[in-house]
């Protein structure tokens, strides 16, 4: 565990005290009820040895870091191909955004961004025969965590609110890069973004990102390790939308925020750390979850670069 223990507990001190700017997401009614003084971080090493501190063990609603794991399965299924349907560009717009959809003919910029996500689910839609099912067993094995679940007021207060996610999905749709019905891609997307976890869960769950010879209880790879660093490099280019160069200039990790106020970041080869505050800046990502990565990273000298 080298001294992470350490930094961990001292970085943790000093930004608890900080004073947050940040607000919670409130567009998804569900969400504002969280506790907005929550903060939690875990870090799981290659050799699996975890260290967390403050409410690293509460369960929350990972959000868009869910869109690792949707990527992931996906590329299981497709491979390259999966290319075709989405880009791996930063958009340099924020998550939610329209804007580019046209101009790019109803291919998504990236598979991090909302209209990406929801392109990867309908792809997934075309290879699961009980999509929230089978995905839901996807997650257990990679985590070995069968207490994994969806947050069912979630993924219904989003359905009840999402109408921009509603437009994303149509104006894919009438470009043809949607093939399933809308109804259903979106249900499944809202689905996959209310899966909660705790922190601790979330740095071990992204293990199979940090280790090449990463194999489930079962037995199974989960990407191979070209496969791997390509996720990895879109998660450094695209994993925080329109902050994406922000946080690589910060922290210096390949990383994936959600609304829910969770940031996880990997570092090849050595560790897995997640971060949970709900309060997000103007970007959508967590105020004090970025500033303690930053600190983190200064401190072991564990940037990438
Ligand atoms: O679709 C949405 O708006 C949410 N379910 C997920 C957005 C999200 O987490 C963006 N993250 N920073």
């Amino acid at each position: 565990m080298k001294n992470y223990k350490e930094v961990i507990e001292c970085v943790y001190a000093d930004v608890k005290n900080v004073t947050d700017t940040g607000k919670v997401a409130d567009y998804i009614p569900e969400l504002a009820f969280v506790d907005p003084t929550n903060f939690g971080i875990s870090i799981t090493t290659i050799d699996k040895q975890n260290f967390g501190v403050g409410d690293f063990e509460k369960k929350f609603s990972i959000q868009s870091v869910s869109k690792i794991l949707t990527l992931t399965l996906a590329y299981k299924f497709e491979d390259a191909k999966l290319w075709d349907r989405v880009d791996v560009e930063p958009s340099g717009n924020p998550f939610n955004s329209l804007l580019q959809l046209e101009a790019d003919f109803g291919k998504p910029r990236n598979p991090f961004i909302n209209a990406g996500a929801i392109v990867i689910c309908d792809v997934l839609l075309s290879h699961l025969k009980n999509p929230k099912a089978d995905f839901l067993d996807f997650c257990r094995e990679i985590s070995n965590n069968t207490s994994l679940n969806y947050n069912v007021k979630v993924a219904e207060s989003e359905k009840k609110s999402g109408f921009r996610n509603v437009a994303l999905c149509n104006f894919i749709k009438s470009f043809g890069n949607i093939k399933n019905d809308v109804e259903e891609v979106l249900d499944f997307y809202f689905y996959t973004c209310s899966l909660e976890m705790t922190c601790k869960e979330l740095s071990e769950i992204f293990l199979f990102l940090t280790d090449d010879n990463f194999i489930t209880i079962k037995g199974n790879r989960i990407l191979t390790m070209s496969q791997a660093k390509r996720v990895n490099a879109i998660m450094l280019t695209c994993g925080f939308y329109d902050e994406s160069g922000e946080f690589a200039f910060r922290v210096g990790l390949p990383g994936k925020s959600g609304v829910g106020g969770g940031i996880v970041a990997i570092h090849p080869d050595q560790f897995c750390i997640a971060v949970w505050s709900p309060k997000l800046n103007k970007k959508g990502n967590s105020f004090k979850g970025m500033l303690f990565l930053e600190k983190f990273t200064t401190k072991t000298a564990s940037s990438i670069f």
